[in-house]
């Protein structure tokens, strides 16, 4: 049958991986369409914790205003609670997701953004809507079947569930942003590393006014360590809020190996009851759903003109609140790269750094979210609570952290230090923002990898190294103030130089690339009135940063050069395959 429907890129999935690729290759004039499986989007609130990595993206894709309209701002999210019950004893706290005062000033210097908690079904419309109003195609119930690739596109069979038929798209690339089932990346072949059904979890929607229990420790998160709590699951449960403080979503272990319990409204409600520890406040389920925990990640993220993101590439606990954030992600990486290849701009080869670029990051991410699951026993074995313990053991080993004796002292201390290794998990700044990138699509400059100062998973470190993100900076243009990143991004390449980079700006213009200039200095086109930038960039006045459209830095060069043209010319040739 010959093919009726025809687009560049065709994108199985609406998550928030396939909405954003949507999203950016719509921003960036590149025909698509995406299928998706059900006849809407997400229904639940599945993934949340949005970072400021992922706020950068959403800012560059003209998005971010309507996000943090919706969102649970981040002075909300921020007393993860360790308890007994909700109503029950307290243990301690964490401050969390940028609230500690010092963490929140480094979440201040570092983006322009703020952290917050969106849930998907919140998401994905934002994502979805504008990508559709900027031209994508979206195919409800429209299941992906098989594909078969050539040298010159990709053909997808795909079941219309309407019509109960199946038709063909004749697309140049195929992403699959179909979750952590893909059936594209296993039609592809990915080679995977780790397993599937590590353990098994159950999360229960409901709603119930629980304003008496939170709204003093206003938090996204309360972690209930209750008899049972360290059976599967993911460290203990937990009760997430999904909109301060009326809805709520519970997410309770279960033995994976004797299969998941049937999820009747009586075990939802009796599930709920132990943890929020209140029989008498109303109470309405909403939903519930097993699924399990996985541990899986991708080595290569394509096959040919196919091209996997999101879940489909990495799976893993919701731990460190990664999932959505490392999807969207994937997607803003890969977007550029396949508008510059079909427009003629780059090689094919541009793609291949789509895999070294971000399979590290989903190995780095799987192997971060699964430790910080096993993070949580420290917690119990303070309490000597871990199982197999009879519940009225548990409750004494609590109780006894009360005592005036030496060893409760010790037991606080214990109980005290285990909860503050919590940051790992909730207040995690460099896993969400160190990211490093190696790859074709950078020239290093021959500067030494000066590694990290701290601990390169709780502190950012700023850097203009090639495969370093962009420093952020607020610079100004008359009297509009803008971060460096906004002078970056919208598709394009951007070259940063100052007084005495003319050769940079020339040879921008010279390097056969659509490269934006952006001039910091008295004067110029943008100024950097507190001198923030001058110490970021890392480089002189005259020196040059080569941007790429995801706010990568590609090229650097300390000063200005005589032959500017060839070393920038040499660099775009290289980051574009044509090298
Ligand atoms: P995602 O799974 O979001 O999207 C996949 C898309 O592909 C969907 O639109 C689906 O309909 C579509 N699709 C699949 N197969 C298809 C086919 N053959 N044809 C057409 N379309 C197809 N994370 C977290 O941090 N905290 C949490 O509490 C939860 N809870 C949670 C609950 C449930 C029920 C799920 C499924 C997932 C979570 N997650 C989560 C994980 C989080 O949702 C996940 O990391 C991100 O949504 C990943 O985004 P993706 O876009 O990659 O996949």
């Amino acid at each position: 049958v010959e093919p009726v429907v025809e687009t560049d890129v065709l994108i199985v999935g609406s998550g928030p991986a396939g909405a954003s690729a949507a999203l950016a290759l719509s921003t960036y004039g590149v025909p698509n369409i995406v299928v998706t499986r059900y006849a809407s989007l997400a229904d639940t609130p599945r993934a949340h914790i949005t970072n400021q990595r992922t706020m950068e993206v959403l800012r560059d894709l003209g998005v971010e205003q309507e996000v943090v309209a919706q969102a649970t701002p981040q002075h909300l999210m921020g007393n993860t609670t360790f308890c007994t019950s909700l109503a029950g004893e307290e243990l301690g706290r964490v401050r969390s997701w940028g609230n500690d005062p010092l963490v929140q000033a480094a979440h201040d210097l570092a983006s322009p953004t703020r952290m917050c908690d969106m849930p998907q079904h919140l998401m994905e419309p934002v994502l979805v809507d504008a990508a559709v109003a900027r031209g994508t195609h979206l195919r409800f119930s429209t299941v992906y079947k098989s594909f078969v690739q050539d040298a010159d596109g990709v053909t997808v069979t795909v079941e219309d569930r309407l019509r109960g038929d199946e038709y063909t798209i004749r697309a140049k690339y195929l992403i699959g942003a179909d979750g952590g089932r893909s059936k594209v990346a296993e039609d592809a072949g990915l080679p995977m590393g780790g397993q599937m059904g590590v353990a098994g979890s159950i999360n229960i929607v409901f709603d119930a006014d629980l304003s008496k229990y939170t709204a003093h420790r206003p938090s996204t998160l309360y972690w209930v360590l209750a008899p049972g709590a360290t059976v599967g699951g993911i460290g203990a449960g937990l009760v997430r809020n999904v909109r301060p403080w009326n809805e709520w979503m519970i997410v309770w272990g279960y033995d994976v190996t004797a299969g998941a319990p049937d999820l009747t409204t009586e075990y939802a409600e009796s599930i709920v009851r132990r943890l929020v520890g209140d029989d008498e406040i109303p109470v309405t389920i909403k939903s519930s759903s097993a699924w399990t925990v996985n541990e899986m990640y991708a080595e290569t993220y394509s096959n040919g003109r196919v091209f996997c993101a999101g879940d489909a590439t990495h799976r893993h606990p919701p731990s460190n609140g990664l999932g959505s954030n490392t999807s969207v992600q994937d997607a803003y990486n890969l977007a550029w790269k396949l508008k510059l290849v079909l427009d003629g701009s780059a090689s094919p080869k541009l793609l291949d750094t789509y895999t070294a670029e971000r399979a590290p990051v989903g190995r780095q991410i799987v192997t971060r979210a699964n430790k910080s699951i096993g993070e949580t026993a420290p917690i119990f074995e303070a309490l000597d609570g871990l199982s197999p313990q009879s519940p009225e053991q548990l409750w004494a080993n609590i109780a006894a952290r009360k005592d005036a004796t030496e060893a409760a002292e010790k037991q606080r201390a214990r109980l005290r230090e285990a909860i503050a290794f919590k940051v790992y998990e909730f207040n995690a700044h460099g896993v969400d923002l160190n990211q490093r990138y190696a790859s074709d699509a950078v020239v290093p400059d021959g500067t030494e990898d000066p590694g990290f100062e701290r601990d390169p998973e709780l502190y950012h470190q700023p850097s203009s190294r090639p495969g370093a993100k962009l420093p952020h900076a607020w610079i100004t243009a008359g009297d509009r103030t803008l971060s460096t990143l906004d002078a970056a991004g919208q598709g394009r390449f951007t070259l940063f130089t100052g007084i005495g980079g003319d050769c940079w700006v020339r040879a921008a213009e010279a390097a056969g690339l659509d490269i934006a200039t952006a001039v910091v200095g008295p004067g110029q086109q943008y100024e950097d009135p507190y001198g923030d930038w001058a110490r970021l960039s890392e480089v002189s006045d005259s020196g040059a940063l080569l941007v790429r459209p995801d706010g990568y830095v590609a090229f650097r060069y300390a000063t200005a050069a005589g032959d500017a043209e060839e070393l920038l010319g040499a660099a775009v040739r290289r980051i574009l395959g044509h090298g």
